[in-house]
């Protein structure tokens, strides 16, 4: 596993661009797994403002909520195409978003041929996508129930109105299978997420910990999100900022 801690969100942000930008520069046609919520965004606008052609890859949304009208601007469908596949030029027929029971985004992952690089963010309470605590290590796409600390964190988009009970959403085993993981973190609030993710027991009580079972794993944080890691091992011996050497 390669940490890389930076000072501030926007170094996370540009450390995640050129990753990226470097990948697609490589395989235009690459399969991008893509996180929602606040923390990679900024990464995604840091992406549509640079130089590298964006407009082939393939875009594989982790989730999205159950119960909400087609077009709701809250919706995960909308957040994917108001800040990544618009801004980067990327076609609808090159975007997958997670509905039904689930099984459709396996089919289409399978279709792709997988995903070469998953971007993941992490809830404070563990959660790896929309799998939350107490979701097996080897599950698959599926429906969950959300949990009250998803929903409240969640709420901002919903200006007030009810933020749905559930949704569905790609499971531990089908994140496992990309071929690469990225997982950015900014913020004290998911330090202590963060350090029991990395460096804690792989088990269901943290799904994000499910991290550590992948060969390839890059892990960009904030000094923040990474200040509960002081201590633990990972960081031991770190005289830069970059603490491995990155493998992606
Ligand atoms: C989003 C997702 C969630 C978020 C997590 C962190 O598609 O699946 O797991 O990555 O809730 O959200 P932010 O980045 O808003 O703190």
């Amino acid at each position: 596993m390669d940490v890389v801690v930076l000072d501030r969100p926007e170094d996370v942000a540009d450390h995640v661009a050129a990753l990226i930008s470097r990948l697609v520069e490589r395989d235009p046609r690459l399969v991008i797994g893509v996180a929602t919520g606040g923390t990679p965004l900024p990464a995604y606008r840091a992406l549509a403002r640079g130089s590298v052609d964006l407009s082939g890859v393939r875009l594989v949304a982790l989730d999205e909520y159950v119960g909400l009208p087609p077009g709701h601007p809250a919706s995960y469908a909308a957040y994917v195409e108001r800040e990544i596949a618009g801004p980067w030029g990327v076609p609808a027929a090159q975007v997958v978003v997670p509905q039904g029971s689930g099984d459709d985004v396996e089919r289409r992952i399978a279709e792709l041929g997988g995903v070469d690089v998953q971007l993941l963010g992490i809830g404070r309470n563990g959660h790896l996508a929309f799998n939350e605590p107490g979701s097996a290590m080897d599950s698959r796409a599926r429906v969950v129930a959300l949990s009250e600390s998803t929903r409240q964190d969640n709420a901002a988009p919903f200006g007030g109105a009810a933020v749905p009970t559930h949704a569905v959403t790609q499971g531990i085993g089908t994140l496992l299978e990309a071929r690469g993981l990225v997982l950015l973190a900014t913020g004290v609030a998911k330090a202590d997420a963060v350090a029991a993710a990395l460096t804690g027991p792989v088990s269901p009580d943290c799904p994000a910990s499910a991290v550590q079972r992948h060969p390839r794993v890059t892990v960009v944080l904030d000094r923040p999100a990474a200040s509960a890691l002081a201590g633990r091992g990972l960081l031991e011996g770190a005289s830069s900022q970059r603490v491995h050497h990155p493998q992606l």
